[in-house]
């Protein structure tokens, strides 16, 4: 079975719909055909300032979503990041060979320095380095995200190579895994940007764990394009286009019989059944959430195996990878 590896930050109190359908959604199917490792990155959510009680309830919280969401630990190696100190030991070696200025190119980077830039850690800057050994300690022949995550993938596909080249065979090349209808949720107020947990207003982002009836008015007041025909053009009509990815996305239904279903009706129909749709969702989500949450002995054993499993994977390759550059094995 094909390897598959990927990781969401524990940096909000929910998850949001384009966390889901960008990524999560591909999590929970390829546990069924691949060797499936997920993991809450917290080490990741401490780069921008943050407060450590929270953090540990997010991550919780964040692990919680995950299985509701599907993820089943008889499937896949659920585990939190921080749980596996290989992580951080790999993280250094790579950035020991990652350029200043190749660092300095990451778009998500210069985004959000540029927005804060009095507080900008080091952290934010080294972060997609510790992403690629999130990626390449389990050798993972795939990474589900979204389009947002594109150029980190291609910089952990640069460091492997180089890694591979300098010290010999050490790391499978990894391939970016990204739907391309779903690659890039956007915002309900603003859909030419995509949803997300920093930047967008609240009413701009579906949050899973909200109240239902909020989402519902949140889709129902999504800002929706010039005309009044329902059709699906990207360039023309975001805000629609965005909303009936969305439809097919939770329904087994296509776009083209969207269209076909809509002909000759407006928007206002449109947003009335994707808001039921919407709230059709999310509600088994918040139960199975709150469930999950309400037994933390269960949760806490689940990511303690979840932990041990990724830790015979993730200390093979530290140890490959320390050898392979050099460090004298401890006797
Ligand atoms: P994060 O926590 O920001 O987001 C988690 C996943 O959700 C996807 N995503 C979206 N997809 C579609 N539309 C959107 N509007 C949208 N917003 C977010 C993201 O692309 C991502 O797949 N750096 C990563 C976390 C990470 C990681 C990893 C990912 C750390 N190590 C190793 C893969 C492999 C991040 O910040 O994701």
């Amino acid at each position: 079975r094909p390897r598959v590896l990927s990781g969401i930050q524990p940096t909000a109190d929910s998850f949001h719909l384009g966390n889901y359908l960008g990524a999560v959604r591909n999590w929970v199917a390829m546990q069924e055909s691949h060797d499936a490792y997920y993991c809450v990155v917290d080490l990741h959510a401490i780069t921008m300032g943050h407060d450590p009680a929270a953090l540990r309830q997010r991550t919780r919280v964040s692990a919680a979503q995950l299985l509701a969401l599907g993820l089943d630990p008889e499937r896949c190696t659920l585990f939190v990041q921080s749980h596996v100190p290989e992580h951080a030991q790999l993280g250094w070696v790579l950035s020991c060979i990652t350029g200043f200025g190749e660092a300095g190119r990451m778009v998500q980077f210069k985004d959000k320095s540029a927005k804060a830039a009095d507080t900008t850690t080091v952290g934010l800057f080294t972060y997609p380095i510790l992403q690629a050994a999130d990626i390449l300690l389990y050798q993972a022949d795939q990474v589900p995200v979204g389009e947002d995550q594109r150029q980190h993938l291609e910089l952990t596909r640069d460091l492997a190579q180089r890694y591979n080249t300098r010290f010999g065979p050490t790391f499978t090349i990894p391939s970016a895994y990204i739907l391309k209808d779903t690659a890039k949720i956007t915002d309900l107020q603003d859909p030419t940007a995509k949803m997300s947990k920093s930047a967008s207003s609240p009413n701009g982002i579906i949050e899973l764990l909200e109240d239902p009836a909020r989402s519902a008015k949140k889709i129902k007041s999504a800002v929706t394009d010039t005309g009044r025909e329902i059709l699906y053009d990207e360039e023309n009509k975001p805000g629609v286009s965005n909303l009936l990815t969305i439809y097919a996305a939770l329904t087994t239904r296509t776009i083209d019989e969207l269209l076909e279903q809509y002909d000759g009706r407006g928007y206002g129909d449109l947003k009335k059944d994707l808001a039921e749709i919407v709230v059709d969702f999310v509600k088994p989500i918040q139960e199975r959430t709150r469930a999950y949450l309400d037994d933390p002995d269960h949760l806490d054993k689940v990511l303690a195996i979840g932990a041990e499993k990724a830790r015979a994977v993730a200390s093979v390759t530290l140890a490959e990878a320390y050898r392979n550059i050099g460090f004298l094995s401890p006797a």
